[in-house]
């Protein structure tokens, strides 16, 4: 029984589409990489899967069980963590704060205590950091700290948007570690990324989107002839002069698929704004 089916999932902004059709499994404790351009529509896919926009069509199945119609909290109830985009963490709230919030929400209040000890056991880093105010912490430990709001109760399912945007190599790692740590107790994750080689090194499976659509969902072994594929296409278009992009804010066109192939990845660290 995979921990996640996405089938058949079309979804919009009003009456902007950002997904059509759009068909993947993750199988049961393991990890799946949605890569794809800016744009593309990955955070989206996220945002169905953990029920902060509704899909138009389709069906969004959690262990056989179909919460496609499921508000957020349902979701996350049944065992779906998210990670989103940008720092998931309450700036002006203290370390401690941020850990309390999410584990009351998950366990309750009784369970906190304990919930906490563990987590500042398993990153030391936040226990000398429990006074400090989330939003002055580096984007590396806010990272570190929406990690532990998850691993310290594994949930069936964590959604990872962009974990690993704008921060340094070292941080990646500790992320990475984290991500890892996370799929060895058992968890399924479904992990957002442009760095490819860096994700498909972690997962098993992978998913390409590109211009809201699935162009290749199977094993990690042919994801990258499709993610080149996609850039070659792309190339193509660009150098005979046709129009590159879906999105308007989308990155300019890749200066070369030779360029694009070595560094593998859409996109820059921080190329474009942070959302
Ligand atoms: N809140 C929104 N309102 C309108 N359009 C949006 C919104 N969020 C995203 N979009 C559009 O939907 C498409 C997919 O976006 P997104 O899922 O964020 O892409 P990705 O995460 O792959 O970069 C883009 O064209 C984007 O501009
Ligand atoms: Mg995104």
């Amino acid at each position: 029984m995979p921990a996640l089916e996405v089938e058949h999932v079309s979804a919009a902004y009003g009456p902007y589409r950002a997904l059509f059709d759009v068909s993947f499994a993750v199988p049961a404790g393991a990890v799946t990489a949605l890569i794809g351009s800016n744009g593309a529509g990955k955070s989206t896919v996220a945002r169905v899967v953990t029920g902060l926009l509704a899909a138009t069509e389709g069906t969004v199945r959690l262990e056989g069980t179909d919460v496609t119609d499921l508000p957020a909290y349902r979701i996350a109830r049944a065992g779906v963590a998210h990670v989103p985009e940008g720092r998931g963490v309450f700036a002006n709230l203290t370390v401690e704060e941020n850990l309390k919030v999410a584990f009351r929400q998950r366990l309750g209040r009784r369970a906190v205590a304990a919930a906490l000890e563990r987590a500042y056991a398993s990153f030391p880093v936040l226990g000398a950091r429990r006074r400090q105010l989330g939003g002055t912490l580096s984007g590396g430990e806010q990272r570190i700290l929406s990690l532990a709001k998850i691993i310290v109760v594994p949930p069936h399912l964590v959604v990872a948007d962009e974990i690993s945007l704008g921060l340094a190599p070292l941080m990646i790692d500790a992320v990475y570690d984290g991500l890892r740590r996370i799929q060895a107790a058992g968890t399924a994750l479904l992990i957002v990324e442009q760095q490819v080689d860096r994700v498909l090194d972690v997962a098993s499976s992978a998913v390409v989107l590109e211009h809201g659509s699935v162009v290749f969902a199977g094993p990690t072994s042919g994801a990258l002839a499709a993610v080149e594929q996609v850039l070659a296409a792309r190339s193509e278009r660009a150098t005979s002069g046709a129009p590159v992009g879906s999105a308007p804010s989308g990155p300019p066109p890749q200066p070369s698929a030779d360029q694009s192939r070595r560094r593998r990845r859409w996109g820059g660290a921080g190329a474009g704004p942070a959302e």
